[in-house]
């Protein structure tokens, strides 16, 4: 994929191009730089897999809760495999309790089941923030601090460059991005990514990306992120240009759009070709994508229930009829899969813009859900202490 020659194209948009230094995180050097975004529930070995043979980059795990993982939980190990040759494996954590934290940090070292860390800052989900969890934390100082202090310094012992990714702040009127961006470069982060949004935002409106180009103006020293509302290379490449960030982060963009890395990397190294998939080409991405993920679940049934939520991204802007839609959204063995992925229109050419633009999660803005008197003070009392500890059960998303 893609199979046409005609799925390559030039460039419309020759000024749409701009040649990136790699990313350096710590040790590594990652070539191309952008950074697939964690999403749970999204990014496991099978998608990483289709992301990757498109372009280069780095491809993060779905998050995993710091709890979960140092005991062992069976599906938080799941998440944190990886593929023989990910070279770079990338794991997420979320956590709220810096001892639990830096023993997940720890755990993933001593076993070497990691070579970079991302920690999650940015969880915008009523159960975590009503807790003090995700994005509502960096409003602590001293919480966020003894976070990120504890896991860079686990992290620094096997050499594993650990970063964070965060949102703006709570609302507009509690805004934490400055902040904790100075915090963690003062911990010693290999980088900080931003996603531009509010808490109080969710997913709607547009990311801010004059926040993304201020705290790059802040944190002269340490490698910025963007992230947020990138759906093509020419979208990512006007982010470094307003941004001046040192690397893109795509979350919802590639959503049944694996080959928006092979535009990427394109983009920056400079070149105008863009993948342009006939209907044909996606209808054998969605099947490899089942069929990868019957691997990473190894069962069939769980696999296929789990695409169904990738039918409409995939699809989104070719003329696919409502009840192919919904029939792809409802098999239940890969055969029945490659039976209706058969009767695709091999020929019919990429839509264009219908295929573009916005996917995936958007919402409403909604008050994000805190811990009673969060927001009056910015460092932790001892109730809040005892409480947040209950923010690390059961969470996932970002
Ligand atoms: C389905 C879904 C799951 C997500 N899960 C996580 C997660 O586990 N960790 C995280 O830091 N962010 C998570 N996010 C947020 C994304 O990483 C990213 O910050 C956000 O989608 C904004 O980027 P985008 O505009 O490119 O989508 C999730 C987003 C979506 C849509």
């Amino acid at each position: 994929m893609p199979t046409s020659s005609a799925a390559v194209v030039p460039g419309p948009d020759a000024p749409a191009r701009l040649e990136l230094p790699p990313l350096r995180l710590g040790r590594l050097t990652i070539d191309t730089p952008v950074v697939l975004a964690p999403m749970a529930g999204i990014t496991n070995t099978a998608f990483r897999r289709l992301c990757r043979e498109f372009g280069g980059g780095l491809y993060v795990a779905e998050m995993v809760t710091s709890r979960a993982l140092v005991e062992r939980h069976p599906e938080s190990l799941r998440i944190i495999g990886h593929d023989e040759d990910e070279k770079v494996r990338s794991v997420q954590l979320y956590g709220v309790d810096p001892v639990t934290v830096g023993r997940a940090v720890r755990m993933l070292v001593e076993e070497d089941r990691a070579d970079h860390i991302d920690l999650n800052f940015g969880c915008p989900v009523p159960k975590v923030t009503k807790r003090g969890g995700g994005s509502a934390l960096p409003w602590k100082t001293d919480l966020f601090t003894q976070i990120v202090q504890t896991a860079v310094r686990e992290a620094d012992r096997g050499g594993i460059p650990l970063t964070v990714k965060m949102r703006k702040g709570i609302d507009e009127d509690h805004l934490t991005y400055l902040d904790a961006g100075r915090i963690a470069r003062d911990a010693g982060v290999a980088a900080v990514a931003l996603h531009g949004r509010t808490a109080a935002q969710f997913y709607s409106g547009t990311a801010d990306w004059d926040a993304i180009a201020r705290l790059r103006e802040a944190l002269p020293d340490v490698p910025v992120l963007g992230n947020g509302d990138i759906w093509s290379a020419e979208d990512a490449i006007r982010m470094v240009r307003r941004t001046g960030v040192d690397g893109v982060v795509i979350g919802r963009g590639c959503q049944g759009r694996p080959w928006l890395f092979g535009d990427l990397q394109a983009a920056f190294e400079g070149s105008g070709e863009r993948i342009r998939p006939a209907l044909g080409d996606v209808g054998e991405a969605f099947y490899r994508h089942a069929q990868l993920l019957v691997e990473y679940f190894e069962d069939e049934g769980k696999a296929l229930r789990d695409i169904r939520k990738h039918v409409a991204w995939y699809f989104k802007g070719y003329a696919v009829g409502g009840e192919l839609r919904a029939r792809l959204a409802q098999v239940n063995d890969l055969e029945e899969l490659r039976g209706l992925v058969d009767t695709l229109d091999a020929d019919m050419p990429y839509p264009g813009a219908e295929a573009e633009g916005p996917r995936g999660r958007a919402g409403s803005p909604k008050r994000p859900a805190l811990p009673h008197r969060w927001l009056e003070s910015r460092s932790m009392d001892a109730d809040e202490s005892h409480a947040i500890a209950a923010a690390e059960l059961d969470v996932s998303g970002g």
